[in-house]
């Protein structure tokens, strides 16, 4: 039997989990209509046909668990043809590798009144923890196609962009990773 206690992450004051019923997120708004539609009508979808798995994150009080106040949705990635200095360093040129293993945020959302709190930010640290501790596979980067509206919250938690300075250009959206090699090396000490 599987535990699925490896993907749950539980402390004194929050739990991450996997979402098996998606009722749990009726009234919950980040306020993006595309990430409300997604959370609301897609993520269970997403989840059963192996796309995307969907993480809860709830406060503790008292003994009680909150109703969600964000969500991850995450998927497997890979960042290609990508160079690291510590790729270089690390790996005799026969051992370098074209790809490297990867886990994408696909979807990000913290409940609109609840913004500004923190909440994203420990949420993400909690994501950075799992996977440098409890992985079944290899997983290098963590990934996002972020808003350009989200990208001062994902330099704060320590992103690089994939393209320098890659903030402006016309798509919605703009490629960051995080080296969870270097995460754990700092806190793993
Ligand atoms: C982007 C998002 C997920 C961040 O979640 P969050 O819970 O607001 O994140 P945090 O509170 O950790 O950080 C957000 C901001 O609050 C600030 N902040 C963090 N803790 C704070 C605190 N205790 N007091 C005041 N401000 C704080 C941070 O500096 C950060 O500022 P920044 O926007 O200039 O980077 C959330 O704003 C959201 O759901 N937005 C709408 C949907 C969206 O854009 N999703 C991202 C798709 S890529």
């Amino acid at each position: 039997m599987i535990s699925p206690a490896r993907t749950k992450f539980e402390d004194d004051d929050c739990v991450l989990e996997p979402v098996e019923d998606f009722s749990i997120f009726d009234g919950f708004s980040c306020g993006d209509d595309d990430l409300d539609d997604f959370i609301k009508n897609d993520a269970q979808p997403h989840q059963e046909k192996l796309l995307t798995v969907t993480y809860a994150y709830r406060l503790k009080k008292d003994g009680q668990v909150s109703v969600p106040i964000a969500f991850v949705s995450l998927s497997n990635d890979a960042i290609r043809s990508f160079t690291t200095s510590r790729k270089k360093k690390k790996f005799p040129p026969q051992k370098r590798y074209n790809e490297f293993p990867a886990v994408k945020i696909c979807r990000l959302g913290t409940h609109a009144a609840l913004q500004g709190k923190g909440v994203g930010t420990h949420l993400v640290t909690v994501l950075k923890q799992i996977f440098i501790s409890a992985n079944r596979t290899g997983c290098r980067f963590m990934t996002v196609d972020a808003y350009k509206s989200a990208l001062s919250f994902y330099e704060r938690n320590d992103f690089n962009y994939v393209q320098p300075k890659d903030r402006s250009g016309s798509d919605k959206t703009v490629s960051l990773y995080f080296d969870l090699l270097r995460f754990k090396d700092e806190n793993l000490k």
